[in-house]
């Protein structure tokens, strides 16, 4: 981001904290409880995402051609490789013979031999190897494949569309976005690994927990409130995406300093919300990748929670200050927001209340809902 922003969103949080305040939506919003709990919505919600670019990692994660790794996306697991010519490929990782997963993990690999009965395919998804070949009459060595999607990287992730058919314009689904992403490099740091949470909540209510800091002194009282301001926010709206700066403690002490000598990123955290299931946290030294997913029933989805750094990993010291770092992180989202909010879920599914009311202090929450209505209406 150009300097002559964060100064003008730190001039911004900087006025918040110092009013005592936050930005506010118009109005109060009110969302009905079924959203999150019913069965017809959860078969709306897993539409949306199949129809919608989906962000699975870090371009770090694909450092040099030969690279590949493997993401599992609302339970389909999927091969992204970069190949010779330095371009990136996505594939299911679902073998042709019986459908065993082709590879597993990261790493670096030309070629990847089935596990099972070693059908083996090359980086562009190429079947090449098939042994006991006449077993298969009907299978064409050298030109049948695994089936290919859409995949690009863009703004520093990787993206694809999980239906081979679709088009991925992921230019156009960030708009202005890009080229800010694109700017924090989170994307080129280096990748430091993924935790998986499987919980029992709506993954709306999972991405909820990302979208206020009015929770900050309450839930996170003893963890990211010592550092961090509550209930104070300032928000943007990118089409259905959002931006939101959560202020640090510190950001009152720039009262005292001349603005050129301001260090804005010192003084916040920034958190994206990407439509309709990213959430990103970035700070000075970590970018915090969150893909939320819907699982097989409204109650249930899985977090995917990622982490990139800018420092050197190859020391082994750095490299476990970060993953410290990571757990921490990790723990409280795990410890604090989700398993508060499991609770939530357990009273939406009882019904004893029919709706719930976003206030005009969380707008993010608000965007986020909102966002997802428009997409039913459209497409609807
Ligand atoms: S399932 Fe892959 S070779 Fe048999
Ligand atoms: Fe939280």
């Amino acid at each position: 981001m150009e300097r002559d922003q964060l100064i003008d969103l730190t001039r911004r949080a900087v006025k918040l904290a110092r009013d005592k305040t936050t930005d506010l939506a118009p109005a109060e919003h009110i969302v009905p409880a079924g959203n999150y709990t019913s069965v017809e919505r959860h078969r709306r919600d897993v539409e949306m995402l199949m129809a919608s670019p989906q962000l699975v990692g870090y371009v770090s994660e694909l450092p040099t051609p030969g690279s590949y790794c493997t993401k599992t996306v609302m339970g389909r697991s999927v091969l992204l490789t970069r190949t010779s010519d330095g371009a990136v490929k996505a594939f299911n990782n679902v073998c042709l013979h019986r459908q065993s997963q082709v590879a597993t993990g990261c790493g670096t690999a030309k070629r990847f031999t089935c596990p099972y009965h070693a059908w083996t395919y090359d980086n562009t998804g190429r079947l090449i190897g098939l042994p006991g070949r006449e077993g298969f009459p009907g299978v064409q060595v050298r030109s049948d494949g695994l089936t290919e999607l859409p995949a690009a990287e863009f703004a520093g992730f990787l993206w694809v569309a999980l239906d081979p058919g679709a088009t991925l314009d992921v230019a156009t689904h960030l708009g202005p976005l890009a080229e800010e992403l694109d700017s924090w490099g989170i994307g080129r740091w280096s990748p430091l690994g993924e935790k998986v949470l499987d919980s029992p909540i709506n993954w709306k209510l999972a991405v909820d927990t990302f979208s206020e800091n009015y929770h900050f002194a309450t839930v996170h009282r003893d963890t990211f409130a010592t550092i961090a301001r509550s209930n104070c926010t300032v928000f943007d709206a990118f089409g259905p995406h959002h931006r939101l700066i959560f202020p640090l403690n510190s950001i009152l002490d720039l009262d005292d300093v001349p603005e050129e000598q301001w260090n804005p990123f010192q003084n916040m955290v920034v958190i994206y919300a990407l439509f309709p299931n990213i959430v990103l946290s970035v700070t000075i030294a970590n970018g915090e990748l969150f893909r939320i997913y819907p699982a097989d029933e409204p109650g249930r989805s899985i977090t995917v929670h990622q982490n990139s750094t800018p420092l050197d990993t190859s020391d082994e010291s750095v490299a476990a200050g970060a993953q410290a770092v990571f757990d921490y992180a990790h723990s409280t989202v795990r410890d604090e927001d989700y398993r508060l909010v499991a609770g939530l879920q357990a009273n939406l599914e009882s019904g004893v209340r029919d709706h719930l009311v976003f206030g005009r202090n969380e707008p993010g929450l608000q965007h986020r809902h909102m966002s997802w209505e428009s997409w039913s209406a459209v497409d609807g």
